[in-house]
């Protein structure tokens, strides 16, 4: 099924000036791009997008960090492009993520209290629905 997915590259990467290279190995696998917004997270929106991490022991420090520059919103739109992002991103933890993806190449652990990982990818046709909903509700 062609579906739509939403990408965030977090504040660590758009600090980094990893926007282009990350929008640019998107469509170079093929993916559309059917909205990108440079924007600031609040804290409302985060408390959506996070909901279901709330209260771990990593959510204060993420949102800290989500709020601690711009984050780009990108929307993602193919076949299977959810399950796709998710393979260009790598494992969440940048250390061990294969050489080859995002997270591989161009991340690392920084010692910090949450991972910066450089991006956020839908995991599911229900998350993306709701993702999109809350960083898009125009589309
Ligand atoms: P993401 O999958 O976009 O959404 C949850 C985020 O929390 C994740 O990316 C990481 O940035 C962060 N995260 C997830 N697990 C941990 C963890 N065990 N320790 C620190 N940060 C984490």
């Amino acid at each position: 099924d062609v579906q739509r997915s939403l990408v965030l590259v977090k504040p660590d990467g758009v600090r980094r000036g990893l926007s282009g290279e990350i929008l640019r190995r998107i469509e170079a696998k093929g993916y559309a791009l059917a909205a990108v917004e440079l924007r600031d997270a609040t804290p409302e929106l985060l408390a959506e997008h996070y909901a279901e991490h709330e209260g771990k022991p990593f959510y204060a420090p993420l949102v800290e960090f989500m709020l601690s520059g711009p984050v780009l919103a990108v929307v993602i739109e193919g076949q299977r492009c959810i399950e796709g992002f998710r393979s260009l991103a790598g494992a969440t933890d940048p250390t061990v993520a294969a050489p080859g993806t995002i997270r591989g190449d161009l991340g690392r652990d920084w010692g910090l209290a949450v991972q910066q990982n450089l991006v956020h990818g839908s995991d599911s046709e229900e998350s993306a629905a709701r993702e999109i909903g809350i960083w898009f509700p125009q589309l």
